[in-house]
């Protein structure tokens, strides 16, 4: 049987999340993304009682989220999650920064540290350029997604629309389905997944499953109602195609043909399956909008609500050790 991996004992003065930064789900032991998870279950609550407006817990504290990528759902959330908690929140986008006239990764990060933030969140299209700043400037950094590296906060949110649906991640298995090579989604829930004991899959056309994903605990497939088969989770992907030189699939027809989620293949997966897509969905191309809409059995929405939630946490944890929280020196 598979076992959710528990705390072990904590030394005397040590406390349950012993990090800087946020920068990856694979710098995270088990247990501290258990930890991060029971912190968001209060916030979803308190939320969706109107009540988590007054926290005030960051207050006086500034947040700066610097975004040199498109985003919708994890910029606002990550505004939305601050300004909740009380910090004066900030974005800076990359069509409005100076990068656009040229101004270096690293120059702009010594720049947003001369500001004296508390805590800064990054969105980078250059693997690695968030842990990059990170080591230059003073105050916890959360990655937002960079390049097709990480997206940890997105593993988080879907970790924990998993755990409130189906009671369990343990020995769930969870099917994710689509553009995997060019996916920092599916690397961060790969390693999230079977870290907390789930049997993962990556089915993807070969074009667009990597070599080594193996490697990360997953069992791969190339024909979808295989992959599908018998799975208690599906997530799908959507072609990335920002990060695509040259053509991976002949048409998008065509992928849908053979890798599009369908009402007939999703009836290969257990009759309870949970649906999921950390968007933007791309229609008729990787997913039926059908069986998007379908609040039965798609997560969709709740994964943006799981999202605020989330991001409220990994905040609050982050800068515990900034605001002289007890036991977090
Ligand atoms: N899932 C996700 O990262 O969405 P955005 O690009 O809209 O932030």
């Amino acid at each position: 049987m598979v076992r959710a991996p528990s705390h072990p004992a904590l030394a005397d003065g040590a406390h349950p999340f012993p990090h800087d930064h946020l920068l990856g789900i694979a710098a995270l032991k088990p247990w501290e993304i258990a930890f991060l998870l029971d912190e968001a279950e209060q916030w979803v609550d308190l939320n969706r009682a109107g009540a988590a407006k007054h926290d005030g817990r960051l207050a006086g504290l500034t947040q700066i989220n610097a975004f040199f990528e498109n985003s919708t759902r994890t910029l606002l959330s990550f505004e939305i999650a601050g300004k909740r908690l009380g910090a004066d929140v900030v974005n800076l986008g990359v069509s409005g920064s100076s990068v656009k006239k040229g101004e270096t990764l690293l120059d702009t990060a010594t720049t947003l540290n001369a500001m004296r933030p508390d805590v800064i969140v990054i969105r980078h299209a250059a693997s690695g350029a968030v842990q990059l700043i990170s080591e230059k400037v003073d105050c916890p950094v959360l990655n937002a997604g960079d390049g097709r590296h990480e997206h940890p906060t997105q593993a988080l949110l879907d970790a924990l629309t998993i755990r409130r649906r189906k009671g369990r991640i343990a020995g769930l298995k969870v099917a994710i389905c689509g553009d995997i090579l060019h996916s920092r989604v599916a690397r961060s829930n790969f390693l999230l997944l079977a870290g907390q004991g789930a049997e993962v899959r990556a089915v993807a056309p070969p074009t667009l499953l990597p070599e080594s994903v193996e490697a990360l605990g997953v069992t791969a497939f190339t024909d979808m109602d295989e992959g599908l088969d018998g799975a208690d989770v599906v997530m799908m992907l959507r072609l990335q195609t920002e990060r695509m030189a040259g053509a991976y699939v002949p048409s998008t027809r065509e992928y849908f043909h053979f890798h599009g989620l369908t009402e007939a293949r999703l009836a290969r997966a257990a009759p309870d399956v949970l649906v999921m897509h950390p968007g933007p969905m791309n229609r008729g191309v990787e997913i039926d909008g059908a069986i998007a809409d379908d609040i039965a059995r798609s997560a969709v929405t709740e994964q943006v609500e799981m999202g605020v939630a989330v991001r409220m946490a990994c905040l609050d944890v982050l800068t515990r050790r900034r605001r002289g929280i007890a036991g977090w020196a």
